[in-house]
């Protein structure tokens, strides 16, 4: 009965009949080379940085049949810049890897972005897979083709879309994984249950997010990826406005973490999201969108799991400022991703001036 679970979500990729698969479970990382025709590369490359314990990067050795390039990074977001592209496609070059290369990136959204990236400029792109090892590249980084990294001061200003050939989630990872980045990745799988199904908000809240058990984890972060993978197939390149349901959280949740990092006690993206949310449903309660009952489940469940739903230390002009010259909006206008319900949200509202600033005072502590 307590077999390790294993799922596999394919997934489409729009424009072409190719499709990939999303390999989710407790030591999928030892299955690799079931997902992988390693036969088919010249050469494979292992991208990594210094926090992933060395144990992990033993389950690639065993699973790959090819002697491999290791490159390994500094860890945090400060890495996820051009130097460190310039440094994977340099190393790639010296070692003569050709169109016919496999990256593997094995590592948060900063590897997952990064090599990404790398990857789908290399020789006008290259075959990578994404290993995510933190929770929130599990259920959001790697899903939906985002690669890039930071530029001119501005996060993820230079990127691609780019989609790998497989998404390999092997939840053994999340063992070494800090309980504070553990607890930052809940709050995307929150969102999820908030903008998509309230069936998924409720299980993903019955309990702290250390006290799932590993098949409820990978049933949890399955469960995610179809909703992400979902949402991303209906508009993968942002066009239609289907893809802004992910923005949920994010307009005054963005503001905030931007304006954190440059304090002494910056917060991890899913804790400044878990206030965005609180704000942004308080925004959508005080417009009659979203009902009280629900307005305040989300903000429970959100502190139930140990995320915070308030923030010190800013100013809310500080916060609209930075909102305003945030790049997802287009012509100036905030576009509000707002929840109607606890499994709906509509997209581009627009919201008075002033509910927008009560709503971002009343999460200030
Ligand atoms: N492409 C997208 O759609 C998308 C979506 C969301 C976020 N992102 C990006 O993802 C990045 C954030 O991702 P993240 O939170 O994974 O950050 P991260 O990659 O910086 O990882 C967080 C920290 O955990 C460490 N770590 C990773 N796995 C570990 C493990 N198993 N055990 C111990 N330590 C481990 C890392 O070294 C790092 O210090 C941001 O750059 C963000 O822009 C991208
Ligand atoms: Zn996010």
């Amino acid at each position: 009965m307590n077999q390790p679970q294993h799922h596999t979500i394919p997934v489409s990729v729009s424009g072409s009949d190719r499709t990939y698969s999303i390999e989710i479970g407790a030591g999928t990382i030892g299955r690799l080379r079931d997902v992988i025709d390693f036969e088919r590369y010249s050469s494979v490359a292992l991208l990594t940085d210094e926090n992933i314990p060395e144990r992990f990067v033993g389950l690639i050795d065993g699973a790959v049949d090819n002697e491999y390039l290791e490159m390994l990074i500094k860890p945090g977001e400060i890495t996820k810049d051009m130097e460190t592209v310039e440094y994977v496609w340099q190393t790639l070059l010296e070692n003569g890897f050709d169109r016919k290369s496999l990256l593997i990136n094995l590592g948060g959204g900063v590897i997952g972005d990064l090599g990404g990236f790398a990857a789908a400029t290399y020789m006008r792109g290259i075959d990578f897979v994404q290993i995510p090892t933190t929770l929130l590249s599990m259920v959001d980084a790697s899903i939906g083709g985002k690669t890039g990294v930071n530029f001119g001061g501005v996060k993820n200003s230079i990127g691609a879309f780019a989609q790998p050939i497989a998404v390999i989630v092997d939840t053994d990872t999340l063992d070494s994984l800090p309980d504070r980045e553990f607890t930052s990745g809940f709050s995307e799988i929150i969102k999820h249950g908030i903008i998509a199904d309230r069936t998924y908000f409720d299980q993903a809240t019955a309990k702290p997010p250390r006290e799932f058990m590993d098949n409820e984890l990978s049933r949890l972060i399955a469960d995610s990826c179809r909703i992400k993978a979902a949402i991303v197939a209906s508009d993968e390149r942002e066009l239609t406005g289907r893809r802004e349901a992910l923005n949920f959280g994010h307009t005054i949740g963005h503001a905030i973490e931007a304006l954190k990092l440059e304090t002494k006690n910056p917060m991890l993206h899913g804790e400044a999201i878990a206030v965005g949310m609180v704000a942004e449903a308080r925004i959508a309660l005080a417009m009659g969108e979203l009902g009280k009952d629900d307005a305040t489940r989300i903000e429970n469940a959100l502190s139930a799991a140990g995320l915070p739903i308030t923030v010190t230390g800013l100013d809310p002009k500080d916060i609209m400022e930075k909102m305003r010259s945030d790049k997802k909006n287009t012509f100036g206008k905030i576009r509000w991703t707002l929840p109607t319900g606890i499994g709906q949200v509509v997209t581009g509202a627009e919201s008075e001036d002033v509910t927008i600033s009560e709503a971002i005072e009343s999460v200030l502590a």
